[in-house]
């Protein structure tokens, strides 16, 4: 067997950060061996489920100002803003090369790249393909990676830690699913591109692989989870299956009425209905506040109460079944698949959906983490541009921009070839795999399951960690997963094998499920503010003197500690957020 494989870079996932990350690095050094360990095959990446589109300015009524601006004002000014303004000056280019790569961007009649509104914008600037992005995107990026013969793939294989040598993160521990081997893949740099967790919830868009497993191995390796508070609820998911009805619909002038037909958002500062579309105005206000919204509606007995929770609903059908058919012919799809119903002629049932971390791995603005070696990128990074509130679209352009310059960094950084000690990277990687075997497979003791002790976890979260939460819930959360994490180590499995133990996995995944959650939930408690997507009913003002700063969330054998960073202002002072004007 083979214990140790070694190569230049380790990027760790396979989605649109990932193989851009992979990309960029090649291209900066032809020179360096790239390999890409993905926990599925790269196409099954959660980037292939985003549908709306990718935000970056092309047209000549928008500038990098205004994209600035929104981002900013929609952040709730927790973004860092010279990040901010790199990623607004990056973007365009980031599009342009995916169109010369070979994504099939959506037109108008002239030719031109078609651009549609999303929440929270002045102006319309996602890019979109039709409303499966996600897939065009993806495919764009795979296919393009596959020209590159110095990027390898470790397709299914789950790392479990990283392995950080001297101070100097040197590559991952890494469990191959299909024999069970567990293998020190060793670099002189890692870039970690994991995605989000949106799992750490019970409701949720974000498919079953988003279990936060890089945040948890940067943070188990000394890095902060950053703003790890701030947890994005998308106002349009499917109830039941929370698979996301995308913010196009309304971009393309979908409209949500509650249970007596009225447009409800005209109550919530977000502008009256008529002049229709109205840019950051109504269903086109951002996504924090369109949410909290529902929940008014709901506390209210505005909402239609089903099995599955209230709802309200997302009407399209005066857009008509061309329009439908050309632009958003997914919703048609998914709302004809999981709930039975036509768009054309019926409206969809909606309801907010856990969807997006604007938290995670703190980075610089080039990805680099405080452990020298070690980067991030993507939704699993907090670089941060996000601040308090995302908005809509802009998250695959943030894989790009900076899944590009994590590579590009990397490779800087790779290529100066600093010195491995093999042998203690064995060393480390066979403690591992000890530990794995003794803890999981070889345990015949205990007797708490996974699935129970998820369900216990995901259901304080939604309780403590939603939409609005006050110190009574946030500390309730805190001390039920305290209680978990003391009762994991009682974990037995009934699935012994090595080839493809998806137990031992989901077992894993747990684990690093745990200490996200409990990242989310004490930078909550300790933020006694209100801002963006974090409402406290206790505090429900925000405070710029006390926290216009970045939470950093450390790993300690309790409770995390809390620190914090200073926001980056440079040309855009704290201001009120006004949307509906
Ligand atoms: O609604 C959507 O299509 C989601 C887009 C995003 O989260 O950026």
């Amino acid at each position: 067997m083979n214990e140790i494989s070694e190569h230049d870079i380790i990027v760790v996932g396979g989605g649109a950060a990932g193989l851009r990350a992979a990309i960029a690095a090649v291209q900066t050094d032809p020179g360096l061996d790239v390999a890409i360990v993905s926990k599925v095959y790269p196409m099954r990446s959660h980037t292939v489920s985003a549908e709306g589109g990718a935000a970056a300015v092309i047209k000549p009524n928008d500038s990098l100002d205004e994209h600035i601006d929104d981002t900013i004002s929609g952040s709730d000014w927790l973004a860092d803003q010279d990040v901010v303004e790199a990623f607004v000056r990056e973007a365009p280019h980031e599009l342009i090369q995916l169109e010369h790569w070979g994504c099939p961007w959506s037109r108008e009649a002239d030719g031109s790249i078609a651009v549609r509104p999303f929440g929270g914008m002045k102006i319309e600037r996602t890019w979109f393909a039709a409303d499966k992005v996600g897939f065009h995107l993806l495919h764009t990026l795979f296919q393009t990676s596959l020209k590159f013969e110095t990027i390898k793939r470790y397709d299914e294989w789950y790392g479990t830690k990283l392995l950080v040598e001297n101070g100097r993160c040197q590559g991952i521990v890494a469990i191959e699913l299909r024999s069970g081997q567990v293998r020190a893949l060793v670099a002189n740099a890692v870039i970690l591109c994991t995605g989000g967790a949106g799992r750490i919830y019970p409701f949720t868009t974000n498919g079953a692989i988003k279990t936060g497993d890089g945040m948890a191995m940067a943070y188990r390796a000394g890095v902060p989870l950053k703003d790890m508070e701030f947890v994005q609820y998308h106002p349009t998911g499917l109830p039941g299956t929370g698979i996301l009805i995308t913010e196009a619909a309304r971009g393309e002038g979908g409209i949500l009425v509650n249970k007596d037909g009225y447009r409800y958002l005209q109550d919530y500062g977000l502008g009256p209905p008529e002049p229709w579309p109205r840019l950051r105005a109504m269903e086109l206000g951002p996504r924090d506040k369109l949410s909290q919204a529902f929940v008014h509606e709901t506390r209210k007995g505005r909402t239609f109460a089903g099995p599955y929770g209230d709802y309200v609903h997302l009407d399209v059908r005066h857009l008509g079944e061309e329009k439908i058919n050309t632009k958003i012919p997914f919703v048609r799809e998914l709302a004809h698949r999981y709930v039975g119903i036509d768009p054309v002629h019926e409206p969809i049932p909606v309801r907010p959906v856990v969807h997006y971390m604007m938290g995670g791995v703190h980075t610089d603005v080039s990805g680099a983490t405080p452990v020298p070696g070690l980067y991030a990128a993507g939704e699993a990074a907090c670089v941060s541009i996000n601040g308090a509130n995302r908005l809509g679209s802009n998250s695959l352009t943030e894989c790009l921009v900076f899944g590009a310059r994590a590579g590009r960094h990397a490779a800087a950084f790779a290529a100066q070839r600093p010195p491995r000690d093999r042998a203690a990277l064995v060393a480390q990687a066979r403690d591992e795999a000890q530990r794995v075997a003794a803890n999981f497979i070889r345990k015949d003791t205990g007797a708490e399951r996974v699935a129970a002790l998820r369900a216990e976890m995901t259901r304080a979260m939604e309780e403590g960690t939603g939409i609005y939460r006050d110190e009574a819930s946030l500390r309730k959360t805190c001390d039920v997963l305290r209680a978990l994490r003391d009762r994991f180590p009682n974990i037995r499995l009934d699935d012994r094998s090595l080839s493809f133990n998806t137990e031992l996995i989901t077992a894993l995944e747990l684990d690093f499920m745990l200490d996200v959650a409990e990242a989310v939930a004490h930078s909550a408690l300790a933020r006694t503010e209100s801002r963006g997507s974090h409402q406290r009913t206790d505090h429900p003002r925000r405070d710029d003197s006390r926290f216009l700063k970045h939470t950093l969330a450390y790993r300690t054998d309790t409770a995390p500690r809390i620190d914090y960073l200073d926001v980056v202002i440079t040309r855009w002072p704290p201001a009120e957020r006004v949307y509906g004007r």
